[in-house]
């Protein structure tokens, strides 16, 4: 991540300009507003020990990373020209700029959210680990869409490479947490939904991956006769599932053990290699379901006062039963304007997102825009509003 170190200096006041809108002070840290090329982000400084000096540490503020990295990297050079500092380290000038992997695959969920459409069958893998599955099914269906959820980055990494070597056309990776995704995609567009080998959290099972949230959510997104189809070798996750399908008892479902399928996994290999016994679980769906609508907006509609809102916020968490929210700081801003920079992570217990409020002229707007609009996170909007009020 880029970053400069300048020899701390005091006498030096900022001045804002176009380029940076403002500075926030916060109890450890400053947080400095940049606005290049229609994109917003921040700046934090703060003081780094070295021996018995103090020095100034200025980096990109991880939660407003953008790309092209070449954004911040002028920032942070922009900056050291302002401040007049002497700089005794910065890696803005380094040429290792990381290769960003072939975005034709790889979606953010912005994707899915504004612009997925697709009149092709879908297929849906969660959790693919080394990819050799997805890939197979991409090669075996190039007329289908294969889209591939993963929380584990090297291994989206690796597929990316083997899709692109492998010159296949028809999958789209999400690094994403796959209890949260299916809720974008739309009611009886999915073919098949494969959960190969999920993580067994014997000693968590809240974080399974087949809940009946999800078994609810892939009932609603399959087709008539498609299927959401469990292959485990834990007899644990393998009963667990067959005691969550009581609650879904209009849904088919079949039992196979040991069944060969044209592709072997990794982590099925070494299962097998053991002599562990393979178990699939099949559910079918029987109905289409209705659409989604998603209820909200992501404003705040009322007027703000700086100090009620200095005096009055608390940083406890307010947890619901599904979501949260957390103030994790606040920000006073007198430079160029009096306001706010209010740090609040919210939303899923999965998947939560950081996000920066900012406070001027009495109206309170997402630095950076809004979240991305999930049934939870507009529930922790409204719970936001509840607290700012
Ligand atoms: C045991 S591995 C199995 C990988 C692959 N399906 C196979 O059969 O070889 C489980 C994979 O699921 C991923 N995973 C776990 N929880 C997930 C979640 N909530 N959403 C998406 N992927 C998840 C893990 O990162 C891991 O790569």
């Amino acid at each position: 991540m880029p970053h400069i170190l300048l020899q701390q200096d005091h006498t030096i006041p900022f001045e804002c300009d176009e380029q940076f809108s403002f500075v926030a002070q916060g109890k450890y840290d400053q947080k400095i507003g940049v606005r290049d090329e229609n994109k917003e982000f921040l700046l934090t400084k703060l003081a780094k020990k070295d021996g018995d000096t103090l020095n100034d540490l200025v980096k990109i503020d991880v939660p407003t990373r953008l790309s092209p990295v070449s954004l911040m990297k002028k920032a942070l050079e922009s900056y050291t020209k302002k401040v007049d500092q002497k700089v005794l380290f910065t890696n803005i000038h380094s040429k290792k700029n990381k290769i960003e992997p072939e975005q034709k695959y790889l979606k953010t969920i912005d994707y899915f959210v504004d612009q997925f459409k697709t009149d092709k069958d879908i297929f849906v893998e969660v959790g693919f680990g080394s990819g050799k599955h997805l890939l197979h099914q991409a090669k075996a269906n190039p007329q289908k869409i294969i889209i591939g959820l993963e929380i584990h980055y090297p291994s989206i990494e690796q597929v990316l490479k083997q899709a692109k070597l492998q010159n296949i056309e028809n999958i789209l990776v999400i690094n994403y947490d796959a209890r949260l995704f299916l809720e974008f995609l739309s009611s009886n567009s999915v073919e098949r939904i494969f959960v190969h080998f999920p993580v067994p959290w014997d000693k968590k099972p809240h974080r399974r991956v087949m809940s009946i949230p999800f078994i609810e959510e892939s009932l609603r997104v399959l087709k008539i006769d498609g299927t959401l189809e469990l292959r485990t070798d834990s007899i644990n996750y393998f009963e667990y599932t067959l005691e969550l399908l009581k609650e879904f008892r209009n849904y088919p479902f079949q039992i196979f053990k040991d069944q060969d399928l044209q592709i072997m996994s990794k982590y099925e290999a070494r299962w097998r290699k053991q002599e562990k016994t393979i178990w699939d679980v099949i559910i079918r769906s029987t109905k289409n379901s209705d659409e989604i609508y998603l209820e909200g907006v992501f404003e705040f509609p009322y007027k703000y006062d700086k100090q009620i809102l200095l005096e009055k916020l608390s940083r406890e968490i307010v947890r619901q039963e599904e979501y949260f929210v957390h103030i994790e700081d606040i920000y006073d801003i007198s430079n160029p304007f009096e306001g706010l920079l209010i740090k609040v992570t919210f939303g899923s217990f999965h998947m939560p997102v950081t996000k920066y409020l900012l406070l001027q002229n009495g109206d309170i707007r997402y630095f950076q825009g809004a979240p991305i609009r999930t049934r939870l996170n507009l529930e922790a909007h409204e719970k936001l509003l509840e607290i700012l009020k």
